[in-house]
């Protein structure tokens, strides 16, 4: 069983047992979520910007874990003392709570100190038979189209808040596109451009077969 908790913006915890998975761990958004007594195992990264760079590298090094990013955005993490998991996309990777694989996202990527970061990736995840597709950063793409066909996703956590990625129509045309069954909002509401309405995304997403479900910071869905 998974539990899946939504710590803000791109901020999410998959936990199975105890063992749980941070992605895009920009955890100082959410002063509730005490990371340091969670039972992390790892850290996975789907681009370099700082708002999904987040706090990595200080969580990986006290809990002395793996961050996994593509080959550049690793390389800038070992730069700054971290261990890290060099990937590239499109290849399963095994993890003691389950497997995740690394997929196309359209968007760019720069490290903190302007070199480049590497492709920027969605990751999705495979955990006890639950598979979750997390979009990272991204436009609408055809892809999500091969994706629902290769991986059956039954969950997409999707940017929505327009600017720098999809907005709420897109987003519900992805959640279409990808055949799942839940949809939660992320990317949204942080900065000034990335206001989202969440409303008219419900009524978009309630035309199909997915089912809307908006998850707070901090709330856990099992
Ligand atoms: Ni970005
Ligand atoms: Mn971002």
């Amino acid at each position: 069983m998974v539990d899946l908790k939504y710590i803000g913006h791109s901020a999410f915890e998959f936990k199975n047992g105890d063992k749980a998975v941070l992605v895009d761990p920009l955890v100082s958004i959410n002063p509730k979520y005490n990371w340091h007594e969670q039972p992390i195992t790892d850290i996975l990264l789907t681009h370099a910007h700082g708002d999904h760079l987040g706090e990595a590298i200080e969580i990986a090094k006290e809990k002395d874990i793996e961050i996994t990013a593509v080959a550049e955005l690793a390389g800038y993490c070992a730069e700054q003392g971290a261990k890290t998991k060099s990937v590239g996309l499109g290849a399963w990777i095994k993890y003691s709570w389950g497997r995740a694989i690394f997929l196309p996202a359209f968007h760019s990527s720069a490290l903190p100190d302007g070199r480049y970061g590497g492709s920027a990736a969605s990751i999705l995840f495979d955990i006890d038979d639950v598979r979750i597709f997390h979009a990272g950063d991204t436009c609408l793409t055809g892809e999500m189209k091969t994706i629902r066909e290769l991986y059956a996703p039954q969950i997409a956590l999707l940017p929505v808040g327009g600017n720098y990625t999809m907005d709420v129509e897109h987003a519900a045309m992805a959640a279409r596109w990808l055949g799942v069954r839940s949809v939660i909002p992320m990317h949204y509401g942080t900065f000034p451009e990335i206001q989202a309405d969440l409303e008219r995304f419900a009524k978009l997403i309630s035309f199909g077969n997915t089912s809307c479900q908006i998850l707070n910071p901090e709330e856990i869905k099992s």
